[in-house]
């Protein structure tokens, strides 16, 4: 793997765990120390990657389509704005990354993890986030915070069992890559979690 002199952070979790609303708050304390920060997100990223962002989460699809979408959204997304951002030096904050393949396309929805550690290994190279933030909390509360969503999209109106496989996936990824992610209780106050996820920040 090329070794880059800037750092990669992602974002992870269920829809409605609330990860997006802490992006201003990260951007803020890294740009405080002087950094450059690009702020991206899966999938989408590009232009390319934004149209496969309409496809994935609108049309109906085979969830091995999905999954190889995802990775050519992805491939599009590191060759044209994260390998640049690391080589010169800055930090990359990514709404998501491959975590979510495997939580949403393996675990959720049966893909192999087989099959996905072959496209990782294509399309990454090696490369991984060096921290990891994940926003967890119970499905349900998840489900809840998304019905007051107004347009949802296809991944947003499955319902709590689809949830429950989502997060406990998520979860197993978080205990098998201890190293890399940093589990934040996001079933509490916004306050709080800001105070978590800024704690967290300072220590990258
Ligand atoms: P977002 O709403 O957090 O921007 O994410 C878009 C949706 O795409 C979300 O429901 C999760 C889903 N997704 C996958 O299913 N697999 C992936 O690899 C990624 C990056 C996102």
């Amino acid at each position: 793997m090329t070794q880059y002199s800037g750092k990669m952070i992602s974002l992870e979790g269920m829809d409605g765990a609330g990860k997006s609303t802490h992006i201003p708050t990260i951007i803020g304390l890294l740009e405080a120390r002087g950094v450059e920060v690009v702020s991206t997100r899966e999938p989408g990223g590009t232009p390319l990657g934004e149209q496969l962002r309409d496809l994935l989460l609108h049309a109906p699809m085979h969830p091995e389509t999905e999954a190889m979408l995802m990775f050519a959204a992805r491939r599009e997304h590191i060759a044209e704005v994260i390998a640049p951002a690391l080589k010169r030096g800055a930090y990359v904050l990514t709404d998501r990354f491959t975590d979510a393949t495997y939580a949403y396309q393996c675990g959720a929805k049966g893909v192999s993890s087989h099959k996905i550690l072959q496209l990782e290994e294509w399309v990454q190279e090696g490369l991984q986030p060096d921290v990891t933030l994940l926003f967890d909390v119970p499905a349900q509360v998840s489900l809840q915070r998304l019905s007051t969503a107004r347009s949802p999209d296809k991944f947003e109106r499955e319902g709590v069992v689809f949830f429950e496989k989502l997060r406990h996936s998520y979860l197993e990824r978080a205990a098998q890559f201890p190293q890399r992610f940093r589990v934040i209780d996001a079933n509490q106050s916004l306050e709080k979690v800001k105070v978590l996820v800024s704690e967290i920040i300072a220590t990258i």
